[in-house]
């Protein structure tokens, strides 16, 4: 059987504007799902690439969040730091379909793990 491309996790209204939730993967890692001021919705892994810090608890601003650790700003596009700092860390697909959220299975496992 040919396992799905997309994992389906859940409806986008569970998602406040400005919002980050978390979805736990193996190897007991994360992957933080955000949803900006005009509705995009984006994950990368809760992991930032300073020192570890919960992106998901960090302010979403714009396609940005800032770390809630030590206020690194990390895209949401690319998972680049943002400004002076240099890092990276891993973006997992996502889109939106029927007003549901899909991360990309593939990455979403390897991404973090
Ligand atoms: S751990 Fe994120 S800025 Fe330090």
């Amino acid at each position: 059987m040919v396992e799905a491309k997309w994992i389906d996790i859940g409806p986008v209204e569970q998602l406040p504007a400005l919002g980050a939730r978390t979805l736990p993967v193996q190897g007991g890692q994360e992957i933080a799902i955000f949803r900006t001021a005009t509705g995009s919705i984006h994950a990368l892994a809760n992991k930032c690439p300073h020192k570890d810090g919960p992106l998901s608890q960090g302010m979403v601003h714009d396609t940005s969040v800032t770390c809630p650790l030590h206020n690194w700003r990390i895209s949401l596009l690319t998972g680049e730091a943002l400004g002076e700092d240099k890092g990276c860390v891993p973006v997992i697909p996502v889109k939106v379909d029927a007003g549901r959220i899909y991360i990309e299975r593939v990455a979403a496992l390897a991404g973090v793990a």
